[in-house]
């Protein structure tokens, strides 16, 4: 069938001690970013759609309180982000305890070096995660990130369809076609 925009593979991994991959690669570092208070997004990032993820989570949209995002630093330049969202009423799929990494980002120039590879081996052992399911949606078409997925030990477990709600596919649910034993 052919690739589209619309169809995208659903990824997932369980989660687990011991941590997988302690350090980035050398001259990076990580940390973790939560909202808290007034600060609805990290320093530097727009505000849409980051606030819209806070006032989710504030407004317990989300099912669960574990928003956070993963960066990764090279020097002052932000290189990466993966962002870590529970499942809200897009995600139907999505089980109360589940996580989903998405909007995974790394900057041009610091791609092939393995920093996706290294956010999403992190995220799957960070406390938080340990003995949950970890979800990972991707364009049928984007090879690089289903890559990055499988090196970080997703296995693909379904295929499905981003819909649209309002004409606009920003609020469109994902939905499941076909499910596979064991991978895509
Ligand atoms: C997908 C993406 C996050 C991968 O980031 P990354 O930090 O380069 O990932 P890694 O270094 O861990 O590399 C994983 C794979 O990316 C591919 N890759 C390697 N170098 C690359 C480059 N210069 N440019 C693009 N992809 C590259 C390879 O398939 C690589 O696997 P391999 O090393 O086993 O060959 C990045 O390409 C990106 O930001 N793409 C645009 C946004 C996007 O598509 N996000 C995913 C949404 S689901």
């Amino acid at each position: 069938m052919r690739a589209s925009e619309n169809h995208y593979f659903y990824l997932r991994r369980s989660c687990t001690r011991p941590m997988e991959e302690g350090l980035p690669p050398s001259g990076y570092r990580w940390s973790l970013w939560k909202p808290s208070g007034i600060s609805i997004a990290p320093r530097g990032f727009p505000l849409f759609p980051f606030a819209i993820w806070s006032a989710f989570h504030y407004l317990h949209v989300f099912f669960n309180r574990d928003y956070q995002l993963l960066l990764i630093h090279h020097g002052a330049q932000l290189v990466h982000r993966s962002v870590i969202t529970p499942g809200y009423f897009r995600f139907p799929f999505m089980h109360r305890d589940d996580l989903q990494v998405g909007d995974t980002w790394t900057d041009d120039g610091h791609r092939g070096k393995g920093l996706a590879t290294f956010a999403l081996k992190q995220i799957a052992s960070l406390d938080v995660c340990v003995g949950r399911s970890l979800w990972y949606l991707v364009e049928e078409a984007n090879t690089s990130s289903m890559r990055v997925a499988e090196k970080a030990g997703f296995s693909c477990v379904a295929r499905g369809t981003r819909g649209s709600r309002f004409g606009l596919r920003l609020f469109g649910a994902f939905h499941i076609d076909e499910r596979f034993q064991p991978r895509c």
